[in-house]
């Protein structure tokens, strides 16, 4: 007779098992789509009441995840979204994807997976598997989910299944969507890394297996943490060739061209989304507890931050030698979310940009085809802007145009033939124009 790990694994296979989506954002909702296409039955999950009515009404709110994706699936009865936890009980497999923020002390804020965790152990049953999504510290699957899973007399491995597989979701990525990129997953026990692995085989591209959920936390945060460590060194780079008179990106270009051991990463405004600027910083609060510094995420952090402070300090000097200043001046922000063809604001560094010349007395404007509004974060709870329509009649209006997001939808040549002088972080004007400035 089959094990009830085998027999579980077979109705996986057969597609005889629910799937739940926790958190339907950025990362939960591309997740529904691929299990959608798989073949699955999927339920989704979110405390956003309005977003929860708006995926069954067919509206979505992510570019792609389309409108036409998800009436499809309704009209099939394959998906449903719900606010309410009682779902929960129906779902075989839970993907939880709720937010992993830091809080004002730059620390972990783990609240949104201890109450998704709570609600989920709330309707734990035999043969069902957790799965954590969400970025977080080596340790959280096992020191912080598992004995609030287990307090209801269920065995891990036995009863249930719980595992860690990190999202590697790549926002407005052509290429590489949720189903073409491998999934490393870590199980808290062989048979849970077991049914976690059969489950992502139906529908990623090649699951990955490590030896334990620390493993695979620990992968992320590598991934995440060797990003913003070499942007830092080029945009110090980027800062030093502009003292020496050299262009960073004919350097970046021409080192590019080595077939081997090196690898391009390209400088910029500073850092922005939900993961790069955050991530970093669990594994700097997870090192303290076994009395480690993590040297080079301070470092790449100190002059990562600095980046929107150099651009602003760079439009002063432009400004500067034509006679104007920063205070007064008018200046048109270009791109606000944190990156090309996209609509995500987080940790936009074109929000910080804005405040700051706003502080400096500048009347600030913004153009984003993709965002017509700025979003309300803590960080900046007065900014409230509208994005301003792309004329000639308004960029001739504007004493500096500062291309922050390189949207491919904006025609450079366009914009520098209009504008008095041109502020670029992103590299998006290739030719040299006597009216742009490399920032
Ligand atoms: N956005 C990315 O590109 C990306 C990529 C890889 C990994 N991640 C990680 O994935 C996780 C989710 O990120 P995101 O960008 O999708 O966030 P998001 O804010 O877009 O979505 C999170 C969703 O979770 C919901 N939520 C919050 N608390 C909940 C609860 N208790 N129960 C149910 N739903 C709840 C929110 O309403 C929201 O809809 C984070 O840990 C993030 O670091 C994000």
């Amino acid at each position: 007779m089959k094990d009830r790990a085998s027999l579980f694994e077979k109705r996986i296979k057969d597609r005889d098992v629910i799937v739940c989506v926790i958190g339907l954002g950025y990362v939960g909702l591309p997740l529904v789509k691929t299990f959608l296409n798989a073949g699955f039955t999927v339920m989704g999950f979110d405390v956003d009441q309005k977003k929860v009515e708006m995926l069954n009404r067919g509206q979505s709110y992510i570019k792609h995840v389309t409108t036409d994706d998800l009436i499809q699936y309704l009209e099939k009865k394959k998906f449903q979204a719900s606010f309410n936890p009682n779902v929960l009980s129906l779902a075989d497999a839970i993907l939880i994807c709720v937010p992993t923020p830091l809080d004002v002390h730059k620390n972990p804020d783990l609240s949104y997976v201890l109450n998704t965790t709570q609600i989920v152990a709330k309707h734990l049953h035999e043969d069902q598997l957790i799965v954590l999504e969400s970025t977080t510290y080596p340790g959280t699957t096992e020191e912080e989910m598992l004995p609030i899973l287990e307090k209801g007399g269920f065995q891990v491995g036995v009863d249930f299944y719980l595992a860690y597989s990190p999202e590697r979701e790549n926002p407005g990525d052509p290429v590489f969507s949720t189903s073409k990129i491998p999934k490393v997953v870590g199980g808290v026990t062989a048979n849970c890394c077991k049914i976690a692995k059969t489950l992502y085989d139906q529908s990623i591209v090649k699951p990955v297996p490590v030896s334990s959920p620390r493993g695979a936390e620990a992968t992320k945060l590598m991934e995440n943490i060797f990003r913003p460590v070499n942007i830092a060194l080029v945009n110090e780079m980027k800062m030093l060739f502009d003292r020496l008179d050299i262009d960073i990106w004919e350097v970046i270009d021409a080192a590019s061209s080595k077939p081997f051991g090196y690898m391009r990463f390209t400088p910029g405004p500073g850092l922005g989304g939900h993961c790069i600027p955050i991530d970093p910083y669990y594994l700097t609060w997870k090192a303290k507890e076994v009395d480690y510094q993590t040297k080079f995420i301070e470092l790449a952090g100190e002059i990562n931050t600095f980046m929107p402070y150099y651009v602003v300090e760079k439009t002063g000097d432009a400004l500067n030698e034509r006679g104007k200043s920063i205070k007064g001046a008018k200046i048109l922000v270009l791109g606000i979310a944190y990156k090309k063809d996209i609509d995500d604001q987080r940790e936009s560094p074109s929000l910080k940009i804005i405040s700051l010349f706003k502080k400096k007395g500048a009347q600030v404007s913004y153009n984003d085809p993709y965002a017509q509004e700025t979003a309300v974060y803590r960080d900046y709870p007065g900014l409230k802007l509208k994005s301003v329509p792309l004329t000639e009649k308004t960029l001739i209006d504007f004493d500096a145009v500062v291309i922050s997001t390189d949207h491919s939808e904006y025609d450079y040549d366009w914009i520098v033939k209009n504008s008095n002088l041109v502020i670029d972080t992103r590299n998006a004007v290739k030719r040299k124009r006597k009216n742009v400035v490399k920032a």
